[in-house]
């Protein structure tokens, strides 16, 4: 009788229904633990490699393997045309990819290849995979800088987000922190000027001192750091970034999520499409990027309805996965598309056995999981896909986008525009040359930038191809 209830029990608690089929997952993945970024270049650490590893593993338990399995994925020898990974230029993020990566698909033993010839050739570290980590130029150096918009080129999403720092809530919320970042001055004074301490930087700050809190034991003034102040500083960095990040009444700023949910459903697009084909690729893609990202993205699919967590900035490694899965049975095949239904799970930090993603509602919602027609429809009200859309929303006119400039559809176009010409610019501009000023501050910041010849351009600015190069390749392959 008690074995029956605790039976119970357990299949109700059971996250996956024993009739389902997972048929394929996009993740979004956070670097993990790195090194400050005000004192750039920043690189991943020893415990942010140890937690994209983790998180690697964890999503093999549950992809490669199991009841959650994705159907036909190889399970142990990587076949690349099932992947697809990618990640900016940058080295924490390409290096938590790799790091991911080896969690996923670890080395696979000893295998000795037979040459024409006779000899035999045996793969170094014990049969290690090599998996491509592709390059997407959104987001390059996106963790040396302290400024979300600062990686990207998209003219509407910067004039949006620079619009923060002359909003009500950002006047009100840098006057009444005067004293709380005061009290901070001798803890970060060796790598801030005082002058620098306030809310405006109130990201960085945090970031200063959550790392130090992590990996030096020696800090100045440390008795100011109290658990309340650690809070404190966390709470309003997540305040500053989501403001940076959305704002529910100009989605001109939340351009990366835009450009992410193009990204999905591209992918998922290209699941269905294979697996409808009866081929064994896109199964599973996988993009390293940064927190901004998360935000945007959150804020647009309406998740701080479903917990006002998600307008706060996600811990190292965090993950969002959406799985595409179908209750039909697939013995004859591959579902047709109204069969097919979404789920979206989120997990603040490294996801392990130990401590799983949850699932979510999406777009203010009730429900566990939508259909993907359904998914498809929401998502695609907002999502970037192609390079005329990205070019006509940014107000962008050079460059890849010269071509759209003249064509008639601009003429609705540049909504963040017109703010040239009422008078906005100046305190826009005024913004913007405070941050080139903090830039310098901070070690040289801007000189990394020039040297490192970042060239930032939309990714959709890029490719005559405009959609998702990394999957494009993986075919060519
Ligand atoms: C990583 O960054 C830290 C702090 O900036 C620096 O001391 C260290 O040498 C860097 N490590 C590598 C491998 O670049
Ligand atoms: C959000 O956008 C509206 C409309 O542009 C603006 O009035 C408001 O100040 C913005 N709020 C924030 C926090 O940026
Ligand atoms: C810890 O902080 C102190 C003071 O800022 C600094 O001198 C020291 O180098 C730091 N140690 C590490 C391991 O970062
Ligand atoms: C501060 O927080 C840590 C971890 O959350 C906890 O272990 C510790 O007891 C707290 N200290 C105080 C003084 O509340
Ligand atoms: C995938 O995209 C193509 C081209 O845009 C479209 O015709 C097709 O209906 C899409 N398939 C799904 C399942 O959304
Ligand atoms: C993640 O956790 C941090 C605290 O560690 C919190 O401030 C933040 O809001 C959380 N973010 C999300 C998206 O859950
Ligand atoms: C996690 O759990 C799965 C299924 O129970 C198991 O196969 C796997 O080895 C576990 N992973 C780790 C890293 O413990």
């Amino acid at each position: 009788m008690q074995l029956a209830v605790a039976f119970a029990v357990l299949a109700a608690l059971a996250p996956i229904d024993a009739a389902e089929t997972v048929l394929g997952a996009y993740i979004f993945h956070r670097h993990g633990d790195r090194s400050p970024k005000s004192l750039p270049p920043t690189n991943l650490t020893t415990l942010g490699y140890e937690q994209s590893y983790t998180s690697g593993q964890y999503y093999r338990s549950r992809y490669l393997r199991g009841s959650s399995k994705i159907r036909g994925i190889n399970e142990d020898q990587v076949k690349l045309s099932q992947l697809s990974i990618t990640a900016p230029v940058d080295n924490v993020l390409q290096n938590s990819a790799t790091g991911f990566l080896q969690g996923l698909y670890p080395p696979v033993g000893q295998s000795v290849q037979t040459l024409a010839n006779g000899r035999g050739v045996q793969a170094p570290m014990d049969g290690y995979q090599l998996i491509p980590v592709n390059t997407i130029s959104t987001g390059a150096g996106s963790e040396d800088v302290g400024w979300l918009q600062d990686v990207s080129s998209c003219t509407n999403a910067k004039l949006s987000s620079n619009s923060y720092f002359t909003s009500e809530e950002y006047r009100h919320l840098k006057s009444n922190t005067k004293a709380f970042y005061s009290s901070l001055v001798p803890v970060v004074k060796d790598t801030l000027d005082e002058a620098d301490v306030n809310y405006k930087n109130a990201y960085i700050i945090f970031d200063l001192i959550n790392v130090a809190t992590i990996h030096n034991s020696s800090i100045p003034s440390s008795d100011v750091l109290t658990n309340e102040t650690l809070t404190q500083a966390r709470t309003l960095a997540n305040a500053h970034e989501f403001g940076l990040a959305y704002n529910n009444s100009d989605v001109a700023r939340a351009m990366s999520g835009k450009q992410l949910a193009g990204e999905i459903l591209e992918y998922m697009n290209s699941t269905i499409t294979a697996g409808t084909a009866g081929s064994s690729a896109n199964k599973l893609s996988i993009q390293f990027g940064a927190y901004a990202t998360f935000l945007s993205f959150f804020g647009l699919v309406g998740l701080p309805k479903a917990h006002i967590d998600f307008t706060g900035v996600p811990d190292y490694a965090s993950s969002m996965a959406f799985e595409l899965f179908t209750d039909a049975n697939v013995e004859s095949g591959f579902p047709s598309t109204d069969d097919v239904q979404v789920r979206f799970l989120f997990h603040n930090g490294t996801a392990s056995n130990s401590s799983q993603p949850s699932v979510y509602p999406l777009f203010g919602g009730s429900a566990n999981t939508m259909s993907f027609t359904d998914f498809s429809a929401k998502l695609g009200e907002f999502a970037i896909s192609t390079t005329e859309a990205w070019c006509r929303e940014c107000g962008n006119t050079d460059g890849a986008c010269a071509a759209y400039a003249s064509t008639k559809d601009n003429n609705h176009a540049p909504l963040q525009q017109d703010r040239d010409s009422n008078g906005m610019s100046a305190a826009v501009g005024g913004v913007i040359g405070a941050f080139v000023t903090l830039a310098v501050v901070l070690s040289g910041l801007f000189v990394v930038m020039m040297l490192g010849g970042f060239r930032i351009v939309s990714k959709r600015a890029l490719g005559a191809k405009p959609i998702c190069d990394a999957e494009n390749i993986e075919e060519k392959a």
